[in-house]
């Protein structure tokens, strides 16, 4: 086990029958890349237009941020309208708040024959403290000019008091583990195919490869999260950032899809008897302390516990300029496409990113198409971009004249991590709880940068781009796609 991130709340419910893997030569219409909440819908969406359709999934279908995350679908999210309206205007928040509002009706809609615990549910965007009253009221508003029927309210559905609360009434909250799976299953058959533990190696031209097969098809779809492949300097224009989940048993969980605008943020959400609490969020790579005992104590100081059930965490990308990123993997292809940089609200926007993929793969206009487009320039935005990559670079160089900890591993306690001078270069040594020590090259495989210990998931992370590796160097997530170089602890 390389992380102390227990599963997640959803993920208990995989079905344990898995689809077999790729193998041998196969050609379909679309080849879509992952098997989360993006790829599966864009499967669906295109099968039902009459498409042949094959998924090719590295895991199992919805194991990815899919299967890791707080559950709501909501129009309502946090401040997202203040931020958009700042970057880009009006307009572009208006656009993002009608894509959002057809994608929960859409999901409403796809859902209504799954067994997957929907629920209408308020959403609630609320002041924790006094300072935060200010975002609130700008969200409010924000919220007004693009058209949501959104209230002001300080009468929420928490156990305390909240300083301001803008609500928005009829979101919605399910399991996105049953509710994935159930779209698979309308996706596998009938000439279409989803296979699983088939991780895609290689895209050259039309040809889609896994270790013991490929697929020919006339459009690809990459919806892995971070776009795989590493091409078109997706790295370079997005953050990743992680967050912490915890879900405590208690008598009276809450029926809001609640989120405080303050940091740190404050996220809640119930599922059945249970509350669920997410924050803690950080840039990948970067130092945490403690963030589940932080969202335990909040639990614990706001609801009667009876005990915590699930502990997990995930990340999801950010833009430079706050919008996700929808459109042609590089300027001017036609065949292939993708769709990633969600802000950590992908179960509503993946969805309305499927509908804008299959109207891009299948040749039907979308008046959306050029808002979302990943080839954007936002002069407005980017100050950030040239300030997110000059600290890339200071990464780079910074970390490389900092002392190693410790010249050997000794006296290295279980569960801990130390960076041990190895050379010319470092070696993370971490021992695990039967004191085996696992040494790693610490030299990002992606593009050089140091990584650094998470030592609430014991996984080495990457402060430039966000690429995970579990203790031993193999590759968690990308945009790295191969593993650390193991290294004889010492
Ligand atoms: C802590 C947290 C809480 C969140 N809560 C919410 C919420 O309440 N509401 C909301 O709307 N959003 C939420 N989100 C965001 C949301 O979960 C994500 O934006 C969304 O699930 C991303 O979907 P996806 O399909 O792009 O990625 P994923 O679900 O990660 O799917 C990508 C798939 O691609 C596969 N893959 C990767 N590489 C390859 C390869 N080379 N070959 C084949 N397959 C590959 C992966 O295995 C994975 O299954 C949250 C995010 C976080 C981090
Ligand atoms: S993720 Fe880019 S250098 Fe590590």
């Amino acid at each position: 086990m390389t992380t102390t991130a227990d599963q997640s709340l959803w993920l208990a419910a995989l079905s344990p029958k898995t689809r077999p893997p790729l193998t041998g030569e196969h050609a379909f219409d679309v080849a879509v890349v992952g098997g989360g909440i993006t790829g599966i819908t864009t499967a669906l969406l295109l099968k039902r237009r009459g498409l042949s359709v094959a998924v090719l999934e590295a895991g199992r279908v919805a194991s990815g941020v899919s299967g890791n995350n707080t559950a709501k679908v909501t129009a309502l999210q946090s401040t997202v309208y203040s931020q958009i309206r700042s970057k880009h205007g009006l307009p572009a928040a208006t656009d993002y708040a009608t894509a959002s509002l057809a994608a929960v009706a859409q999901v409403a809609e796809l859902a209504k024959d799954i067994d997957c615990d929907l629920r209408r549910s308020p959403a609630v965007t609320y002041a924790y403290t006094e300072s935060e009253r200010r975002d609130v009221d700008h969200e409010l508003i924000a919220a007004r000019q693009v058209g949501l029927p959104v209230r002001s309210t300080t009468d929420v559905d928490l156990p305390f008091e909240v300083y301001a609360a803008v609500r928005l009434d009829d979101q919605l909250k399910l399991h996105p583990v049953k509710y994935l799976q159930g779209l698979a299953e309308e996706v596998d058959g009938d000439g279409s195919r989803i296979f699983e533990h088939s991780r895609v190696l290689d895209v050259s031209g039309n040809r889609v490869s896994t270790a013991e097969g490929a697929v020919t098809a006339d459009k690809i779809v990459i919806a892995t999260h971070y776009p795989t492949l590493d091409r078109g300097l997706y790295f370079a224009r997005m953050e990743l950032t992680r967050a912490y989940c915890v879900a405590a048993r208690v008598s009276s969980p809450p029926e809001a899809l609640a989120i405080s605008t303050g940091s740190p943020s404050w996220s809640i959400s119930a599922h059945e008897d249970k509350v669920i609490i997410a924050g803690q969020s950080h840039s990948t790579g970067k130092p945490v302390v403690e963030p589940f005992r932080r969202l335990e104590d909040f639990a614990r100081e706001h609801w009667q516990v009876q005990e915590i059930t699930h502990r997990w965490s995930a990340q999801d990308p950010t833009a430079y300029d706050h919008l996700p990123m929808i459109g042609s993997y590089l300027p001017g292809n036609t065949t292939m496409f993708t769709a990633t940089g969600y802000m950590k609200w992908g179960l509503t926007s993946g969805t309305f990113a499927a509908s804008l993929l299959a109207d891009l793969v299948t040749d039907k206009p979308n008046e959306l198409a050029e808002r979302f487009s990943p080839h954007r320039l936002s002069l407005k935005s980017l100050p950030t971009l040239v300030k997110k990559n000059a600290e890339v670079a200071a990464e780079m160089i910074g970390d490389r004249v900092t002392p190693a900890d410790a010249t050997s591993s000794e006296d290295l306690p279980p569960g801990h991590a130390h960076v041990v001078r190895d050379g010319l270069g470092k070696m993370g040594v971490y021992r695990d709880d039967d004191g085996k020590l696992h040494g790693v090259s610490m030299r990002c495989t992606h593009l050089g940068c140091l990584v650094r210990f998470n030592a609430a998931e014991r996984s080495w992370d990457c402060p430039c781009h966000g690429s995970r590796f579990d203790v031993d160097g193999s590759v968690l997530e990308g945009p790295a796609t191969r593993p650390l170089p193991k290294r004889d602890p010492r």
